[in-house]
């Protein structure tokens, strides 16, 4: 998978050197570009931002930076890549689940563009669906406000990375976690078995593997239904 991100903080991405995604770009899983918006900005102070038409309180993004930005990492204009998927974090967008995740970890190119101030220019997302083998999706981390769609991406490039298949070593961690069965995760235990004079939960240590499935699906209800009772069926 390739994964190209636009902003204008590309030092946020740095940390994407270590890890898991790190580990993954070196064995060639995920190649990785990221690109300064301002580079796309061609007055003396490499503006990319002014007032909203119609008034109101910030800036918005202006076009031209985000077209060029765009023909560069797309391929030219109207050229179009293959197949890309362009995500604009935002908060008015389509919610993040796993199940966004698993779509987006099969797609061979993904494109972040990575909005700040009040949001970008709408010509920009009108004009990116138009180009050939492009589609366009606009998505929410979360009903909550973050500054810009950096800590958004970075939080959606994990969770999809991930999903990527080699870049973890033993899938079955991947399916036996929270929201892969639409239930959280049941609570786990290590050694020693006594610990600050709490136990691990005797089921565990009973080798019944029956017993302990059991006793694991029980909790992820439990749990579920105390903290998430939304994800619950009704
Ligand atoms: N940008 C600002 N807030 C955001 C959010 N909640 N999700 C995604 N991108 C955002």
């Amino acid at each position: 998978m390739r994964i190209d991100i636009i902003s204008i903080f590309p030092e946020f991405f740095g940390v994407l050197d270590i890890s898991l995604l790190g580990k993954a770009r070196e064995r060639g899983l995920i190649e990785l570009g990221v690109h300064d918006l301002r580079d796309f900005a061609h007055d003396r102070h490499r503006t990319v931002d002014d007032t909203p038409y119609g008034g109101g309180a910030g800036m918005v993004m202006k076009p031209e930076p985000w077209g060029e930005a765009f023909d560069e990492v797309l391929g030219g204009p109207g050229a179009g890549a293959e197949s890309s998927v362009v995500v604009f974090p935002s908060p008015a967008g389509e919610r993040f689940t796993q199940a966004t995740a698993r779509e987006l970890a099969l797609e061979p190119h993904l494109v972040f563009g990575c909005g700040r101030y009040e949001g970008i220019d709408q010509r920009v997302i009108e004009h990116t669906k138009t180009r050939p083998g492009v589609r366009v999706r606009e998505i929410s981390l979360g009903d909550y406000v973050l500054n810009g769609g950096e800590v958004a991406v970075m939080a959606m490039i994990e969770a999809i990375g991930r999903l990527v298949p080699g870049v973890v070593g033993n899938p079955a961690s991947l399916t036996e976690e929270s929201h892969e069965d639409g239930l959280l995760e049941y609570p786990s235990y290590t050694k020693p078995a006594s610990w600050r004079e709490l136990q691990v939960p005797p089921v565990l240590l009973s080798g019944n593997h029956g017993a302990i499935a059991a006793w694991r699906h029980d909790q992820q209800v439990e749990r579920t239904r105390r903290v998430r009772p939304d994800l619950l069926p009704d």
